[in-house]
């Protein structure tokens, strides 16, 4: 059987299937359909590469898969729902890593010797290849370590360091046009191998200069990045799908950017420029955990009791839900409440969590109904009517200083107003602070009650009493 005319039509349905995957995924109700249709095409565009495009080496390839998808298979099935951000973010660095290889082998065993035009059009995308590549390497190296706390979150702000950026970028051009003149006389090696040093060390400029409450537009940027990287990867072995692919993914990462500066109030090119919120630069934490006066304390049977005399409640997850795995017992807690007439809702901030939809999964997970969950711009205005909210391992997402302060790290990010409403219960271990290291004046208000204690073992006892 003749495998390489059935190469293109496989590439057509995995195009089709990885579009109607994100179709799908732009909503809960569809999600794991989208996940399917994902797996689908991604499995068909691999055993159409292998058997159509593949002609020499398979037990190397074989090995390779072996190795690469057991470590897959080891990662995935240990990694902890808190530790997600982290996990995309290292695979991330994956994607730019294998543009980079593709690059120099590309470069120094090229499979066909172009000459002219199609040389300089070859060594460009080799060039931009390796460039977007190692960018994304180093970038998502950093932004792994400070999602995974092994890198301080506060930005670094190097003096000068805008110049510092433009300096990296026009030496990156000028080594551009090196290259292509080298290579044309049969080098470029060196100008390569500087560029890729500089395009290292901007990606790790780059994310180090991000404060702490910017890095889900840091995530979603990376994630853009590395569908370029690919779409780079696919034109210079002259893969189509790993081009349209790329682009898929470069294109959604880019959508997502946007969607996440416009929930955080950011200016792309700001967060981009680092220290954007920090005032100039200055370290989030800095006076992050002084206390504001007193705080009152509940406990779970008056917690209990709260919620059952509420008409209308409001459940705000935040990432301390994520941590304690409390979502089941909050489902419980939804269903016993409703089963006796109170109005439980959800309100979702875009960036509470480590990742984009990372309250969501885990609502999904625990089976709460799509239809209760309400994004923030959605509910907002409803806090005035609402009788009890519950703030459940959720900080930065509702404080009020990001609208009061301007000199806040999170000043203008739009949060969720719960001290609107009657009361708030926050539930919370200690007083520490968010990932943006600011401490949170709703905790101080008359209406505010601090339920302290790990989530999970907590709302047991607020069921318990229910
Ligand atoms: P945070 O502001 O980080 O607050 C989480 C709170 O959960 C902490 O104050 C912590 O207080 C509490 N907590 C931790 N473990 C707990 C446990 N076992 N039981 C009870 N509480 C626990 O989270 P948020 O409000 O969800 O806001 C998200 C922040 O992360 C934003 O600043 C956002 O910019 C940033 N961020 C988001 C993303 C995406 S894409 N969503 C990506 C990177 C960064 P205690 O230690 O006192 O318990």
């Amino acid at each position: 059987m003749n495998f390489e005319s059935i190469v293109p039509m496989s590439y057509i349905l995995a195009t089709v299937l990885f579009i109607l995957a994100l179709g799908g995924l732009s909503n809960q109700e569809t999600a794991r359909r989208g996940n399917w249709y994902g797996i689908t095409g991604m499995a068909i565009a691999l055993i159409a590469t292998i058997l159509g495009v593949v002609t020499a080496q398979y037990t190397i390839l074989l090995v390779a898969l072996l190795i690469g998808g057991s470590i897959g298979l080891f990662a995935a099935s240990r990694v902890q729902m808190t530790q997600m951000p982290e996990l995309v973010a290292i695979l991330h660095s994956l994607v730019g890593v294998a543009a980079v290889a593709v690059g120099y082998v590309n470069f120094m065993d090229p499979t066909e010797h172009l000459t002219g035009v199609e040389l300089t059009i070859h060594d460009i995308e080799t060039y931009l290849g390796v460039l977007i590549g190692a960018v994304t390497f180093s970038g998502s190296v950093i932004a792994f370590g400070k999602l995974s706390g092994r890198i301080s979150g506060n930005p670094l702000a190097l003096p000068a360091r805008h110049w510092l950026n433009l300096g990296l970028l026009l030496a990156a051009i000028w080594f551009g046009r090196e290259f292509v003149l080298q290579s044309a006389a049969g080098g470029g090696m060196q100008p390569l191998i500087i560029m890729t040093v500089i395009a290292l060390l901007f990606g790790i400029h780059m994310v180090m200069a991000i404060g702490g409450a910017d890095m889900p537009v840091v995530v979603s940027m990376l994630n853009s990045y590395s569908g370029w990287a690919a779409s780079a990867t696919g034109f210079m072995l002259g893969n189509d799908l790993l081009i349209v692919t790329g682009a898929l993914v470069g294109s959604s990462g880019a959508i997502l950017s946007y969607i996440m500066c416009r929930a955080m109030n950011r200016k792309f090119l700001a967060v981009i420029a680092g220290g954007f919120g920090t005032g100039g630069g200055a370290p989030a934490a800095a006076g992050g955990g002084e206390d504001q006066g007193e705080v009152v304390p509940v406990d779970p049977i008056e917690t209990a009791e709260l919620l059952s005399n509420a008409k209308e409640v409001m459940i705000i997850p935040g990432y301390g839900m994520a941590v304690a795995q409390a979502q089941h017992t909050v489902f419980e807690i939804t269903k016993t409440l409703r089963e006796k007439g109170v109005n439980v809702r959800f309100g979702i901030h875009p960036v509470a969590g480590r990742m984009p939809g990372h309250m969501n999964v885990l609502l999904a997970e625990a089976k709460v109904p799509y239809d209760i969950v309400y994004e923030m711009d959605e509910i907002n205005e409803d806090f005035p009517d609402v009788d009890v909210s519950v703030v459940i391992g959720a900080n930065d997402i509702v404080n009020p200083s990001a609208l009061t302060d301007p000199d806040s790290p999170i000043a203008g990010m739009p949060v969720l107003e719960c001290w609107k409403g009657k009361t708030s219960i926050v539930l919370k271990r200690s007083m520490a602070t968010g990932y943006a290291g600011v401490q949170n004046p709703l905790f101080f208000l008359d209406n505010t009650r601090m339920l302290f204690g790990d989530a999970k073992a907590t709302l047991d006892e607020v069921l318990k009493n229910l």
